[in-house]
């Protein structure tokens, strides 16, 4: 080995020692007579000295450039007292050096390490390999193994074993596009990769393996966003003779026990949310709790006003009329309030009517809004006094088909918490439970919400009358307005089986075609079973603090679903294509 300590792992009680070290030049200075190199590795940075004394190495010293790669041994020695850096972990000791070694020259590196530079993502993710030198991305991928070793820890103490499930497989159904692989052996045949190990896992508890986990990469063809990855990695669990109680109390010690050994944070309550009060109350199904503003429903006082824009959805069974107060509120200036109804216009809403509190003593004199003169003022007290509206508060409302003001005042509650400073807590986390089996299309079709092996609350004769309304047995764990991770008690029983495909309108051919290896699973003992899988990546954005999913991924895609460090994905010659049995539609142009 060629170093004897990692550079951040210095400190007084290695005074007088003689070290070697081995990392790169993270900076040089020259100091009138002395040279000063931080040295730099993985685990932090030390300050090395040369002195002229050793005329050879003091050359060598003056010479090297950064991101050199070098070896130096030297003898520890205390800092004097003003010279000290607590920035810096070896802060206290410097290293007088006595060799250099260049083990590797170094062009002038596309950023600066030394300093912070505003480089563009692009740049980053170009030179990914010089990024992650940078302590803070360094840092995160620590904290990542951290992670991932405490949770193999916690499984593997609860009796899980680690298995492994194919990555060229068949079609996993998840929701998302598939990555298709062309099979060569068979022509005009294709892999699709797992969107998740699903069926895999549940037909290794149809083998009995009862307790069943992998860090398993997952990949799906999908709108990108800030927490989403075509790439992504899951903590994907499965068990068999657990309810839905059990492995909510497994899953949730896990993270408890994450929390409390990499970051010393206790987690206080889980509190269980239906899915139907979720909506409800937060416009979401992944509420943030940290932010005390809640939805108010209003459209019982709204049904016979003369204002069509509240009128009309307070009537239509499919819509919603929702209120929103936001204490303290009523200071907003008017530009403030046009940036927020620009803000719900993404996520369709076509305005957003308010009503500033100004003085409640003083009736509708007191009341500024677009819309008061539209509305009877007992309607109004009402509505003031539903959502506990004081002088000082603003109240938004959102009028439209229901999705549409959930998910607009959804959003702006959120935008409100953070523009406004209103978080109570740094962390809370939360079941959502008792979702509806299936949504329904546009085309007036059904989709699973989850996915189509999550059993009901009700037997299979039921859930044929009332597909729409059914719940079903899953969870979902949001920490932070983040869905952490999902899963669900699985069919375990072929009927029940077939019945949910029918209601997705999968006929019978093609649920044998894809799914025959299910369900003949399920014909020769499977056991009741359900698991659960976290988004790792998700997880340690959050426990982080990254503002995105590429922070904590050590070769990421960028948004457009490419790598620009390896010009992935590139062009295959016509070779290659002709034994894939593929002929290209057009040429693809040279990029
Ligand atoms: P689901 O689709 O909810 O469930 O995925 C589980 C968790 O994986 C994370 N996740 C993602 N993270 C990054 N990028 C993505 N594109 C992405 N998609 C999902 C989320 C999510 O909560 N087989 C089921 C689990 C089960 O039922 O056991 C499944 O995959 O954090
Ligand atoms: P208008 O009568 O269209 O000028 O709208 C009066 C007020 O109602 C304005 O403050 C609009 O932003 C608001 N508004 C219009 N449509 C909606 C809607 N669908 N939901 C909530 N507020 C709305």
């Amino acid at each position: 080995m060629m170093r004897t300590h990692y550079c951040g792992q210095l400190n007084e009680t290695l005074a007088d020692q003689e070290i070697t070290l081995c990392g790169w030049v993270h900076r040089r200075r020259d100091h009138g007579g002395v040279i000063f190199l931080d040295i730099r590795d993985r685990e932090g940075l030390a300050q090395v000295v040369f002195d002229p004394d050793r005329e050879e190495t003091f050359a060598k010293a003056d010479r090297v450039r950064s991101e050199y790669v070098v070896k130096v041994t030297g003898k520890v020695r205390l800092r004097p007292e003003g010279a000290r850096n607590p920035n810096m972990a070896s802060g206290a000791i410097e290293v007088l050096g006595y060799q250099l070694e260049v083990l590797n020259q170094a062009e002038t590196p596309p950023f600066p390490l030394d300093e912070y530079s505003d480089v563009g993502e692009e740049t980053r993710l170009r030179y990914r390999f010089i990024d992650l030198r940078r302590p803070e991305m360094a840092a995160k991928l620590k904290l990542r193994s951290r992670i991932t070793s405490s949770v193999r820890r916690y499984l593997d103490d609860n009796g899980f074993l680690d298995v492994e499930t194919p990555i060229l497989t068949r079609a996993t159904p998840e929701g998302a596009r598939d990555y298709l692989v062309p099979s060569r052996t068979h022509a005009g045949s294709f892999f699709a990769l797992p969107q998740s190990p699903q069926l895999f896992k549940q037909l290794l508890m149809v083998s009995g393996f009862d307790r069943y986990y992998q860090i398993a990469k997952c990949f799906r063809d999908e709108d990108l966003r800030a927490d989403r990855q075509p790439e992504f990695t899951q903590i994907d669990i499965e068990t068999s003779f657990l309810d839905e109680q059990d492995i909510i109390g497994l899953t949730e010690g896990m993270i408890r026990k994450l929390f409390k050994e990499v970051l010393d944070v206790e987690l206080g309550d889980f509190p269980h949310m239906p899915f139907s009060e979720a909506m409800r109350r937060y416009g979401s199904d992944k509420p943030d709790l940290r932010i005390p503003l809640e939805l108010v429903d209003v459209e019982d006082q709204l049904k016979d006003v003369d204002f069509k824009v509240f009128a009309g959805p307070a009537n239509d069974p499919k819509c919603r009329v929702a209120a929103l107060r936001v204490p303290g509120g009523a200071s907003m200036p008017r530009k403030q309030i046009d940036d927020y109804t620009k803000y719900v216009g993404i996520y369709g809403a076509k305005g957003l009517a308010y009503i500033k509190v100004n003085e409640r003593a003083a009736g509708v004199e007191g009341l500024q809004s677009p819309i008061v003169k539209n509305i009877p003022l007992d309607n109004i007290n009402v509505i003031l006094d539903r959502v506990g509206a004081v002088d000082g508060d603003i109240v938004f409302f959102g009028a439209d088909k229901a999705k549409i003001v959930s998910e607009a005042l959804g959003a702006l509650r959120i935008k409100l918490g953070h523009d406004l400073n209103l978080l109570t807590c740094e962390w809370a986390p939360m079941w959502v439970v008792d979702f509806p089996m299936f949504e329904e299309n546009d085309d007036g079709s059904l989709s699973a919400l989850h996915h189509p092996f999550t059993a009901p609350q009700c037997s299979p004769e039921e859930l044929k009358a009332n597909p729409a309304t059914a719940l079903s047995r899953a969870y979902d764990m949001v920490l932070n307005g983040t869905e952490l991770g999902g899963g669900s008690i699985r069919i375990h029983r072929k009927d029940m089986q077939q019945a949910v495909f029918d209601i997705l309108g999968i006929s019978p051919e093609e649920q044998q075609e894809k799914f025959g290896f299910l369900l003949d699973a399920l014909k020769y003992g499977a056991p009741p079973h359900g698991g659960l899988a976290f988004g790792l990546d998700r997880l340690v954005m959050l426990m982080t603090g990254a503002s995105s999913i590429r922070e904590v991924i050590a070769f990421p895609k960028t948004q457009s679903a490419a790598c620009v460090m390896t010009q992935a994905p590139g062009l295959v010659d016509n070779k290659a294509l002709r034994e894939l049995h593929i002929r290209l539609r057009e040429q693809p142009k040279a990029e």
